[in-house]
């Protein structure tokens, strides 16, 4: 048997295919790996009426990391509560792998800053990371329809509270060794109102003291959003429940200009198998046409590397080569999108429009694959 890690591949709907196609071209391009590729979200259903079936879970569990693409899209859009939606396939890997931490970094490109919908000097110096709580909350709890009535039900216990804070505030000493500044936790909730946020920030704050070189403060999620968008560079890492995590990355996200630089993490207990994919979703309304933007799953592949293959030294690579192929001015038209407009300055090189193809080629050259 050969020691090549062993990858579940799931490409899933829309770009999935096109840009997870991409991100076996990178990693093929720094060594082995082993793939089995499977079905998950609308593509499954097709198949098999379901999402994600029992088979595709197991191999992922016997995996030693999961890459995924995206899921979902106006075909199986639907309200009715009977009928499969493949959203479901996603959430059942959460799940099923017990992945309850999600990390989702936001550090804009320095060629992408002037893409930011903020003003330069507003976005420069960001570098944060959201953690997640990705498996409780109202995501999983009770729910559904009476008549014309519906519910859902958001709760935690105090154990997936702490186990969350602990991976932020160990994440937060992370990365205050690779970058020198001072370790720091925002925890976001909204115990003004909710018991759960209550609970929540009982139990951050009872943990806390263990944790006496990084400083924590906390917000409540209206007053986040907002901190967000007028001093992004101010956070490290923030810590939330799913639903808060789910909006506030996605903002964070629109900090670096595009929603398709975005990766992310997926995380459970130590030793099991990490799920990685691009935070963009899907994108229907591009699918097949070849200008897919496969830089966030780039990133994804990064994170794989270094959290799920502990192949730290190539993580860095690609998130250098991704650096130097935006430098260079290539933009595929997601990035290009209102700043082709731009003038630019004599320095900056003009932007080239790009495929998928395109900045995966630039991307295997500037590593030198
Ligand atoms: C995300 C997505 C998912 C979520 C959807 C597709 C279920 O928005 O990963 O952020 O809400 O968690
Ligand atoms: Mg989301």
């Amino acid at each position: 048997m050969s020691d090549a890690p062993r990858i579940v591949v799931l490409p899933g709907d829309g770009i999935g295919p096109e840009i997870v196609d991409a991100a076996r071209r990178l990693l093929d391009s720094l060594g082995e790996f082993e793939y089995d590729e499977r079905l998950v979200g609308g593509c499954s259903i097709d198949a098999h009426g379901i999402a994600l079936t029992e088979e595709v879970l197991e191999a992922c569990r016997a995996a030693d990391a999961v890459l995924l693409g995206a899921v979902g899209g106006p075909k199986w859009d639907t309200t009715d509560p009977e009928a499969p939606r493949p959203e479901q396939g996603l959430l059942g890997l959460r799940k099923g792998m017990g992945l309850y931490a999600n990390l989702r970094p936001v550090r804009p490109s320095p060629a992408l800053v002037g893409s930011s919908p903020l003003r330069e000097e507003r976005i420069a110096g960001t570098d944060l990371l959201v953690v997640r709580e990705l498996t409780g909350g109202i995501y999983f709890g009770d729910s559904g329809r009476e008549g014309d009535a519906a519910h859902d039900t958001c709760s935690y216990t105090a154990a997936e509270i702490e186990r969350i804070a602990r991976t932020a505030f160990e994440a937060a000493r992370r990365r205050a060794g690779s970058s020198g500044r001072d370790p720091r936790v925002t925890s976001v909730d909204k115990a003004n109102v909710l018991e759960t946020s209550r609970l929540w920030r009982e139990v951050v704050t009872g943990i806390a003291p263990e944790y006496g070189d990084v400083a924590l403060d906390h917000l409540l999620v209206d007053n986040a959003a907002m901190q967000l968008v007028s001093r992004p560079a101010d956070f490290d890492v923030i810590v939330t429940e799913n639903l808060f995590g789910d909006i506030l990355s996605d903002e964070a996200a629109m900090l670096t200009g595009s929603l398709g630089m975005l990766p992310s993490a997926s995380l459970g207990a130590d030793g099991a198998p990490g799920l990685f994919e691009p935070v963009h979703g899907s994108a229907p309304d591009i699918a097949g046409r070849g200008v897919a933007n496969p830089l966030a799953t780039f990133l994804s592949v990064a994170m794989m590397l270094r959290h799920g293959l502990e192949r730290p030294g190539e993580a860095a690579r690609i998130e250098a080569a991704v650096d130097a192929v935006l430098a260079q001015g290539l933009r595929t038209p997601d990035l290009a999108a209102g700043t082709l407009a731009t003038p630019r300055m004599p320095d900056v090189p003009a932007e080239i429009e790009a495929g998928t193809a395109e900045m995966t080629d630039a991307v295997l050259a500037a590593l030198g694959a």
